[in-house]
């Protein structure tokens, strides 16, 4: 018989993503619905371990739907990834009578969650990461805001970069994921994109490109230079000397992560954080949100974890032809 739930913990884990507070302000809320308490843990595992554990009442996530970070903080915990971490953090939770746990991260926290669950506490992931780099989802949390902040900071350097007549390489995040880069590629319409899952690393490839479109009467050049190859101020300098173009590199940062999140991510996330609630009141276990082909969908976490995605090759071709 499924184990009834009384009480729900939430956590955030991993990097913020603006979102969070649409999520863990629906799990709340949708929790006091279905007649539930809710705590809140901080600063995701390493808080839990901490037995830094709050009660959540509804006003407690008043003015937060628009706010970007996560109000219940955020980290990442080494001691969490170890078996002794784990059974810690399970006595904990049995300890604060909380019966589920809604972990809400990337890849790495939906582990913890994993492990959280086979000690006999109940988990539902919640995928919240700016990076997007969630196979099981085509959504995660942050992922819009972030990108969308990421294409306005771009158009901006775009426009010194056409008034100077220069290269401009601008970084992105996405740690070992293109995904920022390729849709800002094609939403900047940048005449090269380099992404970790494709990048050849062939410069003198660059190189020819920004000559031809020189000959072409083309004004800037603009490279989107994924996080996970790095490397664009010495990048910026080489293709700078083999060109005789200025060109500058400027790299976005934790700009990305912050803010407030757009109108996707906000009812995205308030449906994510509804769905983990109603998942975990149906007695439901070990289990991730996910967002496929128009419905907000779950998964077992072990089979959500053996799941790869890749970058769209059609979106990739498009992105080099349509900045011709
Ligand atoms: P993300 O969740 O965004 O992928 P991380 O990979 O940094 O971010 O993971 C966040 C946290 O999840 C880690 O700091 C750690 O506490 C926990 N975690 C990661 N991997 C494991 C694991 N194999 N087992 C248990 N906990 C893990
Ligand atoms: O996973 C989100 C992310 O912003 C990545 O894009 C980036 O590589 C990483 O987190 C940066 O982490 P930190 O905030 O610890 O520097």
């Amino acid at each position: 018989m499924a184990k009834e739930i009384h009480t729900i913990g939430v956590l955030t884990s991993g990097g913020d993503a603006p979102g969070m507070n649409a999520a863990i302000r629906a799990v709340v809320r949708q929790a006091i619905v279905q007649g539930k308490k809710v705590k809140g843990i901080k600063r995701g595992y390493a808080g839990l371990l901490q037995e830094e554990i709050i009660d959540m009442e509804a006003n407690d996530v008043s003015d937060t739907i628009q706010r970007g970070g996560t109000i219940l903080q955020t980290a990442r915990c080494k001691e969490f990834t170890t078996p002794e971490g784990q059974q810690l953090g399970a006595e904990i939770c049995k300890k604060h009578g909380i019966d589920g746990v809604i972990v809400i991260g990337g890849d790495g926290s939906f582990k913890g969650a994993q492990k959280l669950a086979a000690l006999g506490i109940n988990t539902i992931g919640i995928p919240g990461t700016i990076d997007l780099d969630i196979a099981c989802t085509e959504y995660t949390i942050g992922f819009d805001t972030a990108v969308n902040t990421a294409m306005e900071a771009i158009d901006k350097v775009r426009d010194t970069s056409t008034s100077h007549e220069r290269c401009s390489i601008i970084e992105v995040m996405g740690r070992g994921a293109g995904y920022i880069a390729l849709w800002c590629g094609i939403a900047n319409g940048a005449e090269d994109i380099l992404l970790p899952e494709k990048y050849n690393y062939d410069e003198q490839a660059l190189v020819n490109n920004i000559i031809v479109n020189r000959k072409k009467g083309k004004k800037h050049h603009i490279i989107i230079n994924a996080e996970g190859i790095g490397h664009s101020a010495s990048m910026a300098k080489r293709i700078e000397s083999a060109t005789g173009v200025e060109t500058r590199a400027t790299i976005l940062g934790h700009m990305q992560r912050g803010g407030s999140p757009t109108c996707k991510d906000r009812v995205y996330a308030s449906t994510m954080g509804a769905y983990a609630v109603d998942l975990l009141c149906e007695g439901k276990s070990n289990r991730v949100v996910g967002y496929r082909h128009g419905d907000f969908v779950d998964f077992d976490i072990d089979e959500a974890l053996a799941m790869e995605k890749e970058i769209s090759e059609y979106q990739f071709e498009i992105c080099r032809n349509l900045s011709l």
